[in-house]
């Protein structure tokens, strides 16, 4: 049964840093109980004791996950939906990049990115969403990139990831869409988190150059999407892939 006053679950990847932990706190200020998993459990217990400072103590629980192994989701999501009751937001974000360009990449560079990147959001996504059929309601929001849209000098591996998100969540959207379960590609330009951190600040500056806002967005901006997405409020939205770029690909 679901209906306005269900206490809404979420199942986030990647929740310790950056957009990932904007989401688990945009989604708890919200009133959505959320489960955020990482591999970091110090990182994790750190995001939970900002939850308990915050208005929305003890709506955040950190459990650690590599969604990279494969043999650790399905008895994961298992415990989550005991422990919680339910899954009824499964935000697919964890992400990774290893870039250089096509022709020096080697097969471990590709396949470590599409392991992280596509190959567990199928595994995560294939088992939450048999629970959600079983529910009758669902949301599954997909976290691509700019990248999988307009493809990108350097990240071949990165991009084929994206990209190949974007076709799963579509035809996901087409299975699903008469169980009430949606699924959505929310698509960032350049944020700033650790992931671009690293680029270099000629890079940076010559990326913002190609932005009309001028500017790299920030992780609640992202979030601030995924978590409509989540909500009720977007029940008419599936099958999409909603850009947070700045206008970067127009
Ligand atoms: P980040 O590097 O700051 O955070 C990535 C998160 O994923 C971390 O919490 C990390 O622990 C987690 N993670 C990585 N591998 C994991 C694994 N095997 N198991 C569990 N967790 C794992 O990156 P950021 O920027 O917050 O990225 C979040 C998502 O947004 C990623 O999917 C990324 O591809 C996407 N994105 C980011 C953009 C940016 O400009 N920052 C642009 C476009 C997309």
């Amino acid at each position: 049964m679901t209906d306005a006053t269900t206490q809404r679950i979420a199942l986030v990847t990647g929740g310790s840093r950056g957009i990932g932990r904007a989401i688990c706190l945009t989604l708890a200020r919200n009133g959505v109980t959320v489960v955020a998993c990482a591999r970091n459990a110090d990182a994790l217990k750190e995001l939970a004791d900002e939850a308990q400072r915050r208005e929305f103590a003890g709506r955040i629980h950190g459990r650690v996950l590599d969604v990279s192994d494969r043999e650790a989701i399905d008895p994961f999501v298992e415990n989550v939906a005991t422990e919680f009751t339910r899954i009824d937001i499964l935000v697919n974000n964890a992400g990774i990049t290893r870039d250089g360009l096509l022709m020096n990449m080697d097969d471990e560079q590709f396949e470590a990115v599409l392991t992280t990147n596509l190959r567990a959001a199928f595994w995560l996504t294939r088992t939450v969403s048999r629970l959600m059929v079983r529910q009758r309601y669902g949301r599954i929001i997909n976290i691509g990139s700019v990248s999988g849209v307009m493809g990108n000098a350097g990240q071949a591996n990165y991009a084929a990831s994206k990209a190949g998100l974007i076709g799963l969540s579509k035809t996901l959207a087409k299975e699903l869409g008469r169980r009430k379960i949606t699924c959505n590609v929310v698509a960032p330009g350049f944020i700033s988190t650790d992931m671009t951190q690293v680029l270099p600040e000629k890079l940076r500056e010559g990326v913002k150059e190609l932005i009309p806002l001028a500017r790299f967005g920030e992780p609640d901006e992202v979030a601030e999407v995924v978590a409509f997405l989540a909500s009720d409020a977007a029940s008419y939205i599936t099958g999409q892939v909603i850009l947070v770029d700045g206008g970067l690909h127009t």
